[in-house]
């Protein structure tokens, strides 16, 4: 290493190597001279305070993260006020519902780029600021490889939508108002109104979606303040939690505590429990697995079924319950779901988290929660509600939320004998595909049909779409038939409601299983053996597996490309394969 023992001392951030390194005049006035020139002075880069980066994934084009952008001025007073210096800098904008072919290609994208920002640039410690489904993920996976201190900030749900005297929440309303639309309860626009009733305010998705889920599974993490995630983006204490944020990671870089001292094992495993107990979204198993593999933590996707499996469920939010944000963070937020963790020994209270506190000390004083939105332990909305993973002869392993599962859906197709289900495949292409012949009738799709989605992964699609929770044809949903069995290796939004076979890992393009379907297969889903198979000879599937030929995938732009040849499954979290032996890599070049 170039800089030795003596130069290491000299040096307390790692910033001070750019903005005022002795041993090198010509260098530390190149990197101080260019920060003059908005106003900064040379006084405040070379004071030795801290320069924290805040990591804006707010824009135009990511309106549910927008409102950060006013929000960094709060984080930045904190910054100030605790001794420290913000610079605040964008990373590629991720936005769920607008980004075509889809907002998952781009999760990986958004990391490298953080990376290459936390890594490359003069910043001791980050304020990572999230909300929209992806943008958690790929903050926290990107202060995992880097490890500097690092915190997140959410960026809080939006106000709780109202429609005709009900609740309207994010997404689970637009899979509502879709059926309506089909049975021709709604016109075209009854449809944009009802569905535009649940976007009431900046914020993200206001039920436990995968922004809501991957929020407060940051905060079950230790990665953010106590309270963060479920603060409504308008509330006041959205702006007064920036502010304590902004504080806390200065602290947090004289501590020098970092990513890899509070994401440990223990930590993952709290956020898996966690996950079970908020009914969190189907998307956080690829999303957790992903960032404990940059983070250097062996997470595997059975380890939501050991750990989380039988974990009751405690927060009535919708997809799974009644409620949405607003209530959620006034029962008390992840906190309270927490401390009831705790206190039913389920979680490792002994987890460093963000404050420089433990789970149990940031928790265990808290006063009961609204027990109308958050359940106690011991009197949950639903027993067992996480999920389950299944396997069998077309795939190894699927994903499957135990949560959705209402009671109509359970007597329709899992009753008989309890926990199985078995039927025919139809099988789709893609979403074009299916959109393209789902209403057809030769298709012959009954109550007895697995609705079953193709090339929709990580590779196929590319980024893996969000598809699987398709709807029955308009005819069976008329006759009353709202939901049939579905299998796909494309993911689901996470404010569906629906308990499809999803992630399904590996994907059909790669040669996984699903290729070999055809429709008419006969299927047999067993839940308590967690096995799905496909029942044809062991000769006729090896005799289709050989005539499979891999597709042809045209990219259209130049990421696809470069995703597809590095991504992994969703199995494993969906990550570029080769980015994860990059681990800790300040702490090889001594910083
Ligand atoms: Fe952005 Fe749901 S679409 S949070
Ligand atoms: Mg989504």
């Amino acid at each position: 290493m170039a800089g030795s023992d003596q130069t290491k001392k000299s040096f307390k951030l790692r910033s001070q190597r750019w903005f005022d390194d002795p041993e090198d005049p010509g260098m530390t006035a190149l990197y101080v001279e260019r920060f003059l020139n908005f106003g900064m002075t040379r006084g405040e880069l070379q004071s030795g305070k801290p320069i924290i980066g805040i990591a804006q994934t707010g824009s135009d084009i990511a309106p549910c993260n927008r409102h950060h952008l006013a929000l960094a001025d709060r984080i930045k007073a904190g910054i100030r006020d605790a001794g420290g210096i913000p610079l605040e800098f964008p990373i590629h904008p991720i936005q769920e519902t607008g980004k075509r072919p889809t907002a998952a290609l781009d999760r990986n994208l958004a990391y490298l780029s953080l990376v290459e920002v936390l890594h490359g640039y003069p910043i001791d410690g980050v304020v990572l600021t999230t909300g929209c489904d992806k943008t958690t993920p790929a903050c926290l996976m990107g202060a995992a490889t880097v490890n500097i201190p690092a915190i997140v900030f959410s960026g809080g749900p939006m106000l709780d939508g109202h429609y005709g005297g009900r609740l309207t929440g994010s997404g689970t309303i637009v899979w509502e108002a879709r059926k309506m639309l089909a049975e021709g309860k709604l016109d075209y626009n009854g449809f944009m109104e009802l569905v535009a009733s649940s976007s009431t305010s900046v914020g993200h998705c206001n039920t436990m979606g995968t922004a809501l889920s991957m929020n407060s599974l940051a905060e079950a993490l230790g990665m953010s303040l106590p309270g963060c995630a479920a603060i409504p983006g308008p509330y006041r204490e959205r702006g007064q939690m920036a502010h304590a944020t902004g504080m806390r990671i200065v602290q947090m870089v004289q501590e020098n505590l970092r990513p890899s001292d509070i994401m440990t094992r223990q930590a993952f495993e709290n956020a898996i429990v966690a996950a079970s107990a908020l009914g969190a979204s189907t998307n956080c198993p690829p999303h957790i697995i992903a960032i404990a593999r940059h983070m250097g933590v062996e997470l595997k996707i059975e380890d939501w079924d050991r750990l989380g499996h039988d974990i009751p469920l405690l927060v009535d939010c919708q997809p799974a319950g009644r409620f949405l944000g607003e209530a959620f963070h006034r029962a008390g937020g992840v906190p309270a779901v927490m401390r009831e963790l705790l206190f039913a020994g389920k979680i490792h209270g002994d987890v460093l988290t963000v404050t420089g506190r433990t789970m149990a000390a940031n928790v265990e004083a808290l006063p009961e929660p609204d027990r109308e939105v958050i359940r106690a332990y011991t009197t949950p909305l639903r027993a067992h509600a996480g999920f389950a993973i299944l396997s069998g002869n077309i795939f190894d392993s699927a994903v499957m939320k135990i949560s959705v599962i209402d009671e109509k859906f359970r007597q329709r197709f899992l009753s008989n004998p309890p926990g199985v289900f078995e039927g025919k495949v139809v099988v789709f292409e893609g979403p074009e595909d299916y959109h393209d012949r789902i209403e057809d009738p030769s298709l012959g799709i009954d109550e007895r049909t697995v609705l079953v989605i193709r090339n929709s992964g990580p590779v196929g699609y590319p980024g893996s779409a969000e598809v699987v929770n398709m709807q029955p044809p308009a005819a069976l949903i008329k006759a009353g038939i709202d939901s049939l069995p579905t299998m796909g290796d494309g993911r689901q939004s996470g404010t569906s409601a629906s308990p499809s076979i999803l992630n399904v890992s590996p994907e059909s393009v790669v040669g996984g299983g699903l290729a070999l379907l055809k429709s008419g297969d006969p299927i047999r889903i067993d839940l308590n053996t967690r096995k799905a198979d496909v029942l044809i000879p062991a000769e006729e599937l090896a005799a289709r597996r050989a005539a499979w030929k891999k597709p042809d995938l045209p990219n259209k732009t130049p990421w696809e490309e470069i995703q597809r040849s590095m991504v992994g499954q969703l199995g494993t979290g969906g990550c570029l394969e080769p980015a994860t032996a990059y681990l800790n890599i300040l702490e090889k070049r001594g910083e």
